[in-house]
């Protein structure tokens, strides 16, 4: 198989795929096979691929049709300029939460030596990110899942960063000390909204998802706790669903917390709450 002989296979079979190009797709699935810029798909046509790459390259783009997120066939996302692994035990990091992270740089700026936690860490893509980020930060994340913590520790194995820790907890149950900051993107879609979630985002664990009836289940029982587990004038951040922002500040302002700022994003939704 060449290349555009690979690329039209992957028009054909992606054609009826809602949330994606089809010969962009093809051409960015060749390009990561091959290890080449997307230029050398472009300019080399009738380059004949090896067969495994055309195997691997078939199998992907079925699997495709079928649904499965790009991400995980690849083991790879990007978050914020650096490649994660991921696969099915993980939530897929999205650019979006990098709103999030960004948030927490800012407000870490005023903090020597921050001392940060995250709930639900995932694929461990935000402690990381903060850890490699944040000079003299010490982070703790946390997951309630078994798996989530074996990818953020082969996550934490390619950076290298001992001032990160992933550990086992169901919220606070593990934790203690008082922390700067504390962060999660937490699980917020309603429970009845999940049916008709898209197809991809059906592939992702529900543990990730399920918010609870209105969504906010986490909201409510991080910020119960919060305060038990934040230094003096210490910052709560979480990322928000869409049209989220209301009902979170009304817990937090029932909860005592008193300074509420927001972030948002491109599209101009409020996507990340942070109190004190
Ligand atoms: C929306 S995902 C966020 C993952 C990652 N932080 C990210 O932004 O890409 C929520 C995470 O919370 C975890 N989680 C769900 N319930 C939890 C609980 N009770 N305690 C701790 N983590 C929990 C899930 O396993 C999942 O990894």
């Amino acid at each position: 198989m060449v290349i555009r002989e690979a690329i039209e296979f992957g028009k054909d079979k992606l054609k009826d795929s809602l949330y994606t190009d089809p010969i962009k797709e093809s051409r960015f699935i060749l390009s990561f096979l091959l290890n080449k810029d997307l230029s050398f798909i472009l300019i080399n046509p009738d380059y004949e691929l090896e067969e495994k790459i055309s195997e691997d390259f078939t199998n992907i783009i079925i699997k495709r049709q079928a649904g499965q997120p790009l991400a995980y066939l690849l083991k790879t996302a990007n978050f914020y300029g650096r490649d994660f692994y991921v696969d099915q035990r993980v939530l897929i990091p999205r650019w979006d939460t990098e709103n999030l992270v960004e948030q927490v740089l800012d407000l870490a700026k005023t903090i020597e030596s921050p001392e940060i936690l995250e709930i639900g860490a995932g694929s461990g893509a935000i402690s990381i990110t903060m850890g490699l980020e944040i000079p003299e930060a010490k982070i703790n994340g946390v997951d309630i899942s078994d798996e989530a913590l074996e990818v953020c520790n082969i996550n934490l194995e390619r950076y290298k960063n001992s001032k990160v820790k992933f550990f086992k907890s169901n919220l606070y149950e593990n934790i203690s000390g008082h922390y700067d900051i504390i962060i999660s993107n937490p699980p917020y879609i309603k429970r009845s909204d999940l049916e008709d979630l898209q197809r991809e985002v059906k592939n992702e664990p529900l543990n990730a998802l399920d918010g609870g009836e209105d969504g906010l289940d986490f909201y409510r029982d991080i910020i119960k706790f919060a305060k038990d587990y934040l230094k003096e004038s210490a910052y709560l951040v979480f990322e928000l669903g869409a049209g989220q922002y209301k009902d979170v500040k009304n817990i937090l302002l029932a909860n005592n917390f008193s300074t509420i700022g927001y972030k948002k994003d491109l599209q101009g939704i409020i996507r990340v709450i942070w109190a004190s």
